[in-house]
C-alpha cells in the first residue's frame, strides 16, 4: 500500500520556542518516518501581519534553520517555501470560485479580529485585510494541491482543515469528479500543554517563553527565572505542581524524573538546585541542535539551496494536479 500524504504548514514567525519543539516539531519529525512528508514554510501566509520585508526574510531563515538543525532531513522529506510554488496561488483562485463567504465568516482568526474590534469601539473591519478574511482559503490550496490525507495541527487549526474538506467536496461534486483529496486534521490528544516560565501555557502571547535556540548563558538565565514558590531548602516539595519539574519531565527519561521526584520530597533541595538539574538536561539536549542551528544561519546559501531543491520537486506534483484542474474546468 501507498504510504500516506502528511502535510503540515509552519509559520514563520520567530525563534521557535521550547513550546513549539516539544507541540510541533518533534512530533512532526516523528510522524515522518512513517508518512509521505511534505513540510512547508508558509511565508506568504505571514505576509497579511508581517510588512517588515528583513525580518520576514529573516524570519523564514530561522524557521528553515531550525527544523533541519531539529533533525528535519530533506532527503525523505519535502521541504519548500509556500512562495517557492506558485501553483499553490493558482489553486487558490480556483478555489476561491468553490469557498463561500458565508464560510469565511465563520473562520475564529477573522471573528476574533472582529470582536476585538467591537470591543474597542471600532468598526468591525477595522484592520482587516482581505489576506487574513481569505486565509481558509489559501491553507486549503496548501494542503489540496498534494492530495494531502492528514494534517498534523493544533486544535485552533481543526476549522480550517473542516473548510479545506467542505472545499473540496464543493469542488468535486460540481465537476462530479475526485479531483481533490479529502484532509482529515491529525490532533495529538496526548501533547500536553507546555509550561512557560509562569507556569501558565508557554506562549509568545504570554511573554514567558525559553526560546529553543537560546545561547547557553541566556538559557541558564531564563532557567532561573522560572517561577517557583517560596518553600526554603529543608521542606519537601511537591514535584507535580512545579514548573520547574514539569520542563524537566519533558527532557529526562523516566528513571530520571523519577530520581528527581524523590529528592523534591525528600527536602533537603533548593529551588536552585532544581533548576540547575533542569538546565544540565536541557542544555545536554539542545546543545548539538543549537551547533547545528548556528552553523546553518551562518551559511544562507546553503539553507537556500535545498529549500530550492524541495521546492521543485514539489511544483512537479503541483503542477500536475493544476494540469487535470485546469482540464476539468475548461481552462486549458
Ligand atoms: N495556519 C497554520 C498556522 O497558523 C499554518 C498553515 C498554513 C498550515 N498552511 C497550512 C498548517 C497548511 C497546515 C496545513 O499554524
Amino acid at each position: 500500500m501507498e504510504k500516506k500524504v502528511v502535510l503540515t504548514g509552519i509559520k514563520p514567525t520567530g525563534v521557535p520556542h521550547v513550546g513549539n519543539y516539544f507541540g510541533a516539531i518533534k512530533p512532526a519529525l516523528e510522524l515522518s518516518r512513517n508518512y509521505e512528508s511534505r513540510f512547508f514554510i508558509a511565508d506568504y501566509h505571514s505576509l497579511n501581519s508581517l510588512k517588515d520585508p528583513e525580518l520576514l526574510k529573516q524570519y523564514v531563515y530561522e524557521v528553515a534553520a531550525c527544523w533541519l538543525a531539529c533533525g528535519l532531513d530533506p532527503q525523505k522529506v519535502m521541504f519548500y517555501r509556500q512562495s517557492g510554488v506558485p501553483e499553490t496561488f493558482e489553486l487558490t483562485t480556483i478555489i476561491m470560485a468553490f469557498s463561500s463567504k458565508g464560510l469565511m465568516n465563520r473562520a475564529h482568526a477573522y471573528k476574533a479580529m472582529v470582536d476585538k474590534n467591537r470591543e474597542k469601539g471600532k468598526p468591525d473591519d477595522h484592520n482587516v485585510n482581505m489576506g487574513l478574511f481569505t486565509y481558509p482559503v489559501l491553507m486549503a490550496a496548501d494542503i489540496l494541491l498534494f492530495d494531502t490525507d492528514l494534517v498534523p495541527v493544533g486544535k485552533d487549526q481543526v476549522q480550517h482543515i473542516e473548510m479545506a474538506q467542505d472545499i473540496a467536496e464543493a469542488l468535486n461534486h460540481n465537476y462530479k469528479t475526485q479531483l481533490l483529496q479529502r484532509p482529515e486534521a491529525m490532533v495529538s490528544e496526548n501533547t500536553q500543554t507546555i509550561v512557560g516560565m509562569d507556569g501558565r501555557k508557554m506562549s509568545k502571547s504570554y511573554n514567558n517563553t525559553i526560546p529553543f535556540f537560546a545561547p547557553e548563558k541566556q538559557l541558564k538565565k531564563l532557567v532561573n527565572k522560572i517561577v517557583t514558590n517560596s518553600q526554603d531548602i529543608e521542606e519537601p516539595k511537591d514535584p507535580d505542581s512545579c514548573s520547574v519539574f514539569t520542563l524537566y519531565k519533558l527532557f529526562a527519561t523516566q528513571d530520571e524524573q523519577q530520581a528527581l521526584a524523590e529528592r523534591y520530597r525528600a527536602g533537603g533541595m533548593g529551588w536552585g538546585h532544581a533548576k540547575a538539574e533542569l538546565f544540565e538536561k536541557m542544555n545536554s539536549l539542545i546543545k548539538p541542535m543549537r551547533e547545528r542551528y548556528e552553523e546553518l544561519m551562518n551559511d544562507k546559501s546553503y539553507i537556500e539551496k535545498l529549500l530550492k531543491e524541495g521546492e521543485a520537486k514539489a511544483r512537479e506534483l503541483a503542477a500536475e494536479k493544476i494540469r487535470q484542474l485546469r482540464k476539468a474546468i475548461g481552462i486549458d
